[in-house]
């Protein structure tokens, strides 16, 4: 149907652990299908790993492997480099590497482009080559090809998601069967859902490197891990899940990129998602990310977040596309580097939801009130639960500035009847 077939594009892998051994599968499965359908032969030629004695797919071809990751990127019988070894050196190194010697890169590395995104960028232009990271944003899910050009043309308002698995696991256990946090991320790290060292999902690192990655490629600003507010689940209780489930709100880790005025603003952090949002309805480790723009309306990208094959398989997208690149010649569209001007946190205008522990005792619910007055905080609903020791107050409020909502919580710390200020969670919409 093609004619004569081209040479195979050949692919040198950086890594073959849980990701690099799906790929290093699928394209030995699938590779006569591809060629079928795109006309673009693919063969891996050559594999980086750090422990040679280690077992490996049974589909590595014979002697492509290696433990010198700089051999794979210089040797001339690789034509397109797959780095999916993690983490920023000598990932980041060996990536520039392989761009400056005019050598397309295929990467799910989500901790590189959130860091180092300019610089790597840079040096892809530079060598006129494609820079390709599909699978570093929600695993398997296409979201940074049709951001890029499926809706270039698209005046996108705000991009909100689910970008961490492991969290929202934590979150369904939490709120389907009434677990603690801890007991929820036992059963996590159990199945394989929780590393043994949490801490870069749990305290929302993970969905922050994810979360200025897609205000990059949304709102064609540079945006860095560095640049997003974040707050993990660690804080959210058992009490907070049941509260905003009474009132018809589910609680979510959510990666949230909104641009207005000029301005960016991302940020990550527990929210109480209305229970009839699609976002809602994401449970488990799954994923999904929700877009609203100017002319399409709403529209939401749902699916495996992570695991070897899923992610693979969004590997496998890029790597055909770098190599079609590369035979005709060009690169693929690349987003503009224009530095965002960032909204500060404090300016985020929102609802919220607020647990205090409180003295049962007269004039105790007018004093904290006053103080919510003083900063011009107005309550929307407040519900008391227990009694004695137990009693707690929950707030919810009308729209308000962060900074006037933090200002009232920095002062009911220093009220003698509040006994302890809860987690605070954003309330998403409606309007
Ligand atoms: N796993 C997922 O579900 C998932 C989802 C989305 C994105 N990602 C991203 O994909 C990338 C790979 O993740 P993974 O889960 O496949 O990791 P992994 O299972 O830990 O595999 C990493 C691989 O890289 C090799 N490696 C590490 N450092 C090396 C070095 N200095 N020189 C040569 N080889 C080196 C390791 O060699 P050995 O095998 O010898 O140890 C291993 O084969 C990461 O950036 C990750 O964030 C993963």
């Amino acid at each position: 149907m093609f004619g004569p077939q081209p040479a195979p594009v050949r692919l040198g892998l950086l890594g073959c652990g849980t990701v690099g051994g799906a790929l290093v599968e699928l394209v030995a499965a699938e590779a006569a299908t591809i060629a079928e359908r795109t006309g673009i032969g693919l063969a891996v030629s050559a594999v980086a790993v750090r422990d040679l004695a280690r077992p490996r797919p049974a589909a590595l071809p014979p002697g492509a492997l290696t433990a010198d990751a700089g051999a794979v990127v210089t040797d001339p019988a690789v034509d397109v480099v797959v780095e999916l070894m993690g983490g920023v050196e000598p990932a980041r190194t060996l990536v520039l590497d392989a761009l400056k010697a005019g050598k397309p890169v295929v990467t799910a590395n989500k901790q590189l482009v959130a860091v180092h995104g300019a610089e790597l960028f840079e040096a892809a232009a530079a060598a006129g080559v494609d820079l390709l990271y599909e699978a570093a944003v929600a695993g398997a899910i296409p979201l940074i090809r049709p951001l890029r050009e499926s809706l270039a043309g698209e005046r996108i308002s705000r991009v909100m998601g689910i970008v961490n698995g492991t969290t929202n696991y934590v979150l369904t256990r939490m709120a389907d069967e009434g677990a603690s946090y801890a007991d929820a991320l036992a059963q996590a790290q159990a199945l394989g859902y929780a590393e043994a060292d949490p801490t870069a999902d749990v305290e929302g690192e993970d969905a922050a490197a994810k979360a200025a990655i897609l205000a990059t490629i949304a709102f064609g600003v540079q945006v860095v891990a560095g640049d997003v507010h974040r707050e993990g689940i660690t804080a959210v209780t058992r009490a907070d899940i049941a509260f905003a489930a009474r009132l018809g709100y589910v609680v979510k880790l959510l990666a949230v990129a909104e641009s207005g005025e000029g301005e960016v603003g991302v940020r990550v952090h527990p929210a109480m998602v209305p229970a009839t949002h699609p976002l809602a309805a994401v449970r488990d480790a799954f994923n999904a990310v929700f877009v609203e723009g100017d002319a399409v309306g709403e529209l939401m990208f749902y699916g495996r977040g992570a695991g070897g094959r899923p992610t693979a398989s969004a590997v496998l997208g890029d790597v055909i596309d770098a190599a079609h690149n590369l035979q005709v010649g060009g690169r693929g569209r690349a987003v503009p580097m224009v530095r965002a001007r960032l909204r500060p946190m404090a300016e985020l205008r929102s609802q919220y939801y607020l647990s205090l522990g409180v003295a049962d005792r007269p004039g105790v619910l007018a004093a904290v009130a006053a103080v919510f007055g003083d900063h011009q905080v107005s309550i929307r609903s407040m519900e008391q639960e227990g009694l004695g020791d137990e009693a707690r107050l929950v707030f919810i409020t009308h729209k308000a500035a962060e900074r006037d909502v933090q200002a009232t919580l920095a002062d009911l710390r220093h009220l003698d009847a509040v006994t302890r200020v809860g987690g605070l969670l954003r309330v998403i919409g409606p309007e």
